[in-house]
Order: structure tokens, then sequence, then C-alpha cells
């Protein structure tokens, strides 16, 4: 078990911002990733949809097999993590819980912002986590849609090295530009007080100076992928499953999408090369869903309903 890998997913490009974090504070261990870019993005798409690329997506991670599944897309994590950790045998986690977490942390006004996508605000998961945490904080969210597409297409409009890319921002890619975007979804929040802006979507990282420079220095930004990492190493920890040092980590890469264009934008995440990018195609991926798990998506939107 214990040189069995992580499973990683995400809608695409972003959750890398999460393995990166995964690599450097778990040196030791393998990663299996999906990026499900062919569907990407998920953010404008119903929970039940959602729900269903979860667990196609889990089923594939979890035939691996993966000692422990890490959901890296705050929009998956809002629709599916709880019917996932019901139906997979492995623990699974989330970015959301850690990211509340670490805002609740970092708050001193107890004023928090949350951008993300319009999936993770509807769900309000980010407004259940904080609260579950710390009752007195008061959260502020804002769905920043166009800031995925920024990143999916200024990645792909510019070669420069990432973090070179991220301090020029995609101003000059798009219009209306970057600044003209950010601030019609950030100047609410700032006018609100927040002294904390959670990057709500693990493609928001990638903009972290832009957006620094939107909300001001004063507002302290916080990316869920190093608490997730945290408490991916607690998890494995706790149950014994840590990886040793004594043979080297082998990480493997697939995408549902362009594999030579995920091999190339997502080297340039990691920092380091992908190495050769797997293809999984969607028909291998839907054949996964069995009846019981479909009973299970369907009593637990029976459930959500039931609490609404
Ligand atoms: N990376 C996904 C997240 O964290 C968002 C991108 C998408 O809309 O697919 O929510």
């Amino acid at each position: 078990m214990r040189a069995l890998p992580i499973g990683v997913f995400d809608s695409g490009l972003g959750g890398l911002t999460v393995a990166r974090e995964l690599m450097r504070a778990l040196p030791d261990e393998s990663l299996v990733y999906l990026g499900d870019s062919a569907r990407c993005p998920y953010g404008p798409r119903g929970p039940s949809d959602v729900r269903e690329f979860v667990l196609e997506i889990g089923s594939w991670l979890a035939s691996r097999p993966v000692k422990l599944i890490v959901i890296a897309c705050n929009t998956a994590t809002a629709a599916g993590l709880a019917l996932a950790q019901r139906v997979f045998d492995v623990p699974v986690i989330g970015v959301v819980e850690p990211g509340a977490r670490a805002a609740v942390q970092a708050t001193v006004n107890r004023q928090v912002g949350v951008i993300a996508t319009v999936g993770t605000v509807e769900s309000g998961a980010y407004s259940r986590a904080v609260r579950a945490l710390d009752a007195g904080v008061t959260v502020f969210s804002a769905a920043a849609p166009r800031f995925v597409d920024v990143v999916e297409a200024g990645l792909r409009m510019d070669d420069s090295p990432v973090e070179a890319w991220m301090s020029a921002t995609a101003d000059v890619f798009i219009r209306p530009s970057f600044y003209e975007i950010a601030r019609d979804y950030l100047d609410p929040l700032k006018r609100a007080g927040i002294d904390t802006l959670v990057l709500g979507c693990t493609h928001f990282p990638l903009l972290s100076p832009a957006i620094q420079q939107v909300v001001g220095p004063q507002v302290h930004l916080i990316s869920s992928a190093e608490e997730t990492a945290r408490e991916a190493a607690e998890t494995l920890a706790a149950r014994g499953q840590l990886a040793d040092s004594t043979s080297a980590p082998v990480h493997e890469f697939h995408t549902t999408g362009d594999p030579t264009e995920f091999e190339m934008l997502g080297s340039r995440i990691l920092g380091v090369p992908t190495g050769r990018v797997g293809v999984v195609a969607l028909e291998e991926l839907s054949g996964r869903v069995d009846d019981s798990m479909r009973a299970a998506a369907t009593a637990f939107a029976a459930e959500e309903e039931a609490c609404d």
C-alpha cells in the first residue's frame, strides 16, 4: 500500500497547482494525475453532471490502484466530495475545506472573500466550510468564471515561463483587459473590507500576482494547494501509508484532451517535465460508473435537495 501512488484530478490544468505542491511537500510519493481537459470547464455545469465526472474519474483512479484520491478542483469538490467519500474504499480529500481552514487562520478582521467558479459559489461550499470552523467569520463570495479562460488562453498564447507570465498577466492577450475583468469581480469584495481572499479555483493561483495587484497588498491571498498537501500528508501518516524513500517516485500524467498540449502547458505549470502524457478516452471513463454508484448518486442528490 505504501508504494501506491496518490491519485489527483481536475477539470484540466488547474489541479497541477495542487500536484506541484504535493510533489514539494511529499517528495517520495508517486502521483497519477488526470486532467479532464476535454470537458473543461466544469464551473458552468450543473452539480449532477460534475458528480458523474467525479464518479467516473474516481473509479478510473481507484482501479489503478491508488492509496488516496485528491480532488484538485473546487467545483468537483463542492459537487462530489461527499459522494466520492461514500463510494470509494480509499480516502478522498478535496480542496475546499483546506482552503477554508487556511482562510480562517489568516483573517484578522474575520471578513473573508472567496472567488471561484459559478458552480462552487452556487454550492455555498466555502460559506459552509468556513462557518463550520468559525461561525463568526463572514464570507463574501464572487463567481469569477472568466479567470479560468484567462489562465487557459493565456498559457496557450504565451510560452514564457509561468512565473514571468503570471506577473506580466494575461493583459495583452484578452479584451477587455484582465484588470477590467478583475475589478468587476474584486471591487465589491474590496468594498466589503475583506482582509483575506480565497482563490477558490485551482486555476487562480496562476494569476496570484495580478489578483494581488488589484486587491492591494493588505489582502492575504489563500491558495488551498499547500493546505491540501498538508492534509494529504496527515491522512497518509495517520494510516501508516507514507511512501518510504527507498525508491524514486514515478509520476504519470493523463488527459482526456490533447496530450501534446497538456505536456507542454503542464510542464510549465509544474516546473518539471510531465514526461509523455497518456490519453484517456471519455468512453473509458463513462463505462466505469456502475449501477450501485448511480444509486448512491441518486440517493445523495435526494438528500441534498431535502436539506435545501
Ligand atoms: N480548476 C477548477 C476548480 O478548481 C475550475 C475550472 C473549471 O471551471 O473547470 O474549480
